[in-house]
C-alpha cells in the first residue's frame, strides 16, 4: 500500500481509477485534481458564480467516499479544482486531457489529431507534479499517449525509469480479447503483446501470441488473425464509434491499475509499457511501447525481443510516426 496515489483529470478513466484505487485499498489516501466544469464569462454573472462553486473533482470523489463505508474501506479520497489535491502523491495517474469524441457525421479525429488541445493541458499538469509531488513515478494514459508522454519528459525531466505511458496493456488486452473470442478459449489462456506507437500503426506482435503456451498459428489461421490484428490496431476507435460521447473508460483505467499494482507491489511483472527508449529497438530520446519490467522503481528494465522482420518492420514505421508528431510537439513547446 501506497501513502497516497493522484490522480489528473476527472473524466470518465479518472472516476474509474479512484474507485478502483479505493476499493482495491491500493493507497491510503487518493487525491483527484480537475479544473472543470469552466466558468463561461459569456454566461450572466448569476450562472458564472454557480459554476464557480461547482466541481467535478469535488464532487466525483465526495460520492465514491460516501460510497466507502458501504464497502468498509477507510481510504481517504478528495478532489480539488487546482493541483493541490495530488499533494505528496507518491504515485500519479494522468488522465488529464480531451479524448476522441465521435462527430454528428460519425467520423472521429485520430488520437494525434487531439494534439494541440492536450499539449496545453499537459503543460500545466507538468507544472502540478512539479509544484505539488516532483518525486513522482508517473503513469500516463492521455492521448497522443507517446506524445504527451514525451512532453511531461520535456517539462519534468524526471529519472527515465519513473515515467512511463499506458497503451500497450490495454492494446494488448484488446488483443487476447479478439483471440480468446475467435478460438473459443478463456481469455485466461491467452498471452500477447501489442507494441510500437498507441496509434493506427501499433504492432500487434504475433510471434508472441499464444494460448496456453502453445503458437496462436495452431488455433487460427492466417486471414482470421489478419483480421483480429486490424481489429486490434482500431479498437480505441470501434469503442468511440460505438459510444458517441467519448472513448473508452473502463478498460484503459484497470490496464493503467495493472501497471500501478506492479510498481505498489514491486512485481517486476513484464509488461508493455510506453518506455523511454535509449537505442534500444533502434530508437532514440523517445517513449514506445516496448515489453519492460515494471516494479517498484517503474520501468526497471527493457526487454528487446527477436522480432520477426515483418514485426521489426512495423515496429520501426510505428516509431517514425510517434517521431513525427514528437516533432510536432517539439514545434508547439516553442510558442507554449
Ligand atoms: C483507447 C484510448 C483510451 O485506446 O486511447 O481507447
Amino acid at each position: 500500500m501506497l501513502n497516497k496515489i493522484g490522480v489528473i483529470g476527472g473524466g470518465f478513466i479518472g472516476g474509474v481509477l479512484v474507485q478502483e484505487i479505493a476499493q482495491r485499498r491500493l493507497a491510503r489516501e487518493v487525491g483527484l485534481t480537475d479544473p472543470a466544469p469552466f466558468v463561461n464569462p459569456s454566461d450572466p454573472e448569476e450562472k458564472q458564480a454557480a459554476t464557480a462553486k461547482q466541481s467535478v473533482a469535488k464532487g466525483k470523489t465526495l460520492d465514491i467516499a460516501e460510497g466507502l463505508p458501504t464497502l468498509r474501506s477507510d481510504v481517504k479520497v478528495y478532489g480539488s479544482r487546482d493541483y493541490s489535491a495530488i499533494e505528496g502523491a507518491e504515485l500519479i495517474i494522468n488522465t488529464a486531457g480531451v479524448p476522441r469524441k465521435a462527430k454528428p457525421d460519425g467520423t472521429f479525429p485520430t488520437r494525434e489529431e487531439l494534439l494541440s488541445i492536450n499539449l496545453k493541458v499537459t503543460n500545466d499538469v507538468a507544472e502540478g507534479i512539479k509544484q505539488n509531488c516532483p518525486d513522482a513515478t508517473i503513469i500516463s494514459i492521455a492521448n497522443p499517449l507517446d506524445a504527451i508522454v514525451y512532453t511531461i519528459n520535456k517539462r519534468l525531466n524526471p529519472p527515465k525509469n519513473k515515467l512511463m505511458g499506458m497503451a500497450g496493456v490495454l492494446d494488448s488486452g484488446r488483443y487476447c480479447y479478439f483471440v480468446a473470442e475467435a478460438a473459443n478459449v478463456s481469455v485466461e489462456n491467452v498471452n500477447a503483446m501489442v507494441l510500437g506507437g498507441h496509434g493506427d500503426t501499433m504492432v500487434p506482435v504475433r510471434s508472441s501470441c499464444l494460448i496456453a503456451g502453445v503458437p496462436v498459428s495452431k488455433f487460427l489461421d492466417n486471414e482470421t488473425l489478419q483480421a483480429i490484428e486490424t481489429r486490434t490496431r482500431k479498437a480505441g476507435g470501434e469503442v468511440v464509434g460505438l459510444l458517441g460521447f467519448g472513448s473508452a473508460f473502463a478498460s484503459p483505467a484497470w490496464s493503467a491499475l495493472e501497471m500501478a499494482e506492479a510498481i505498489i507491489y514491486d512485481k517486476r511483472k513484464i509488461m508493455p509499457v510506453c518506455a523511454y527508449l535509449d537505442g534500444e529497438y533502434g530508437v532514440e530520446g523517445m517513449f514506445v511501447g516496448v515489453p519492460g519490467i515494471i516494479g517498484k522503481n517503474g520501468v526497471e528494465k527493457v526487454i528487446e525481443l527477436d522480432l520477426t522482420d515483418e514485426e521489426q518492420q512495423a515496429f520501426a514505421h510505428s516509431a517514425s510516426v510517434v517521431r513525427k508528431t514528437c516533432d510536432e510537439v517539439d514545434e508547439m513547446l516553442k510558442n507554449l
